[in-house]
């Protein structure tokens, strides 16, 4: 079965990204396309970028960007679950990509983005073209979340049926796209 790494872009205190990633990540392990791991970046810590190496000589001097190599590389597919800050991407999902680069190759990746009434979309498309420089196929299928402060309740996501619905969509296409993309990843003769 292939797997899915859901990253959780959000390390902030009291984060909303929490709520949203539990509940994707029971979604999508429900879904039964993929094995679900999940790739909280507020849980990996990682520093910022301070390897000395460029990426894609992949001569990662330390233990936790080796850990973290091996944790992307082991993955099949992404879904990024992410807020939007001041209209951009938040630096720890910038940093956690900037990271690695052979490990995102020929993967595919689809969003679930919260935001005030962007619904993090801005987010979205800043990072999808950091996503093509990485050789991630970033997927149109989405799920988008507006107005997040009243949509979370009790440290709990409440979705609802636009929210399971796209959700649903999002992974049926992501696993088209997994399986697609999978030949591209085989050793080249
Ligand atoms: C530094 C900062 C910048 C923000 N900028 C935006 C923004 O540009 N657009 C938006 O819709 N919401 C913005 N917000 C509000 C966030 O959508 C909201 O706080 C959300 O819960 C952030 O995700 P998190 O709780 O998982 O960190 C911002 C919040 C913070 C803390």
């Amino acid at each position: 079965m292939p797997r899915l790494g859901v990253i959780v872009a959000s390390v902030r205190e009291g984060r909303n990204g929490g709520p949203v990633a539990d509940w994707f990540t029971a979604f999508a392990t429900a879904h039964g396309a993929f094995a679900v791991e999940l790739l909280d970046l507020k849980a990996w810590d990682l520093s910022l970028l301070s390897e000395p190496n460029h990426p894609r000589l992949a001569t990662y001097t330390q233990e936790k960007t080796k850990r973290w190599s091996a944790a992307v590389a082991a993955c099949d597919a992404f879904a990024i679950v992410t807020p939007e800050y001041n209209f951009g991407a938040p630096p720890a999902l910038i940093n956690a990509l900037d990271h690695l680069y052979v490990e995102w190759h020929y993967k595919p990746a689809g969003f679930v983005s919260y935001g005030g009434i962007s619904g993090g979309l801005r987010s979205v498309q800043h990072t999808k073209s950091m996503l093509t420089t990485l050789k991630i196929v970033p997927i149109v299928e989405a799920v988008t979340i507006p107005f997040i402060a009243r949509a979370v309740d009790g440290g709990l996501f409440q979705a609802d049926e636009k929210h399971t619905k796209s959700a649903q969509v999002m992974l049926d296409e992501l696993a088209r796209w997994t399986k697609a993309l999978h030949a591209l990843r085989e050793p080249q003769s």
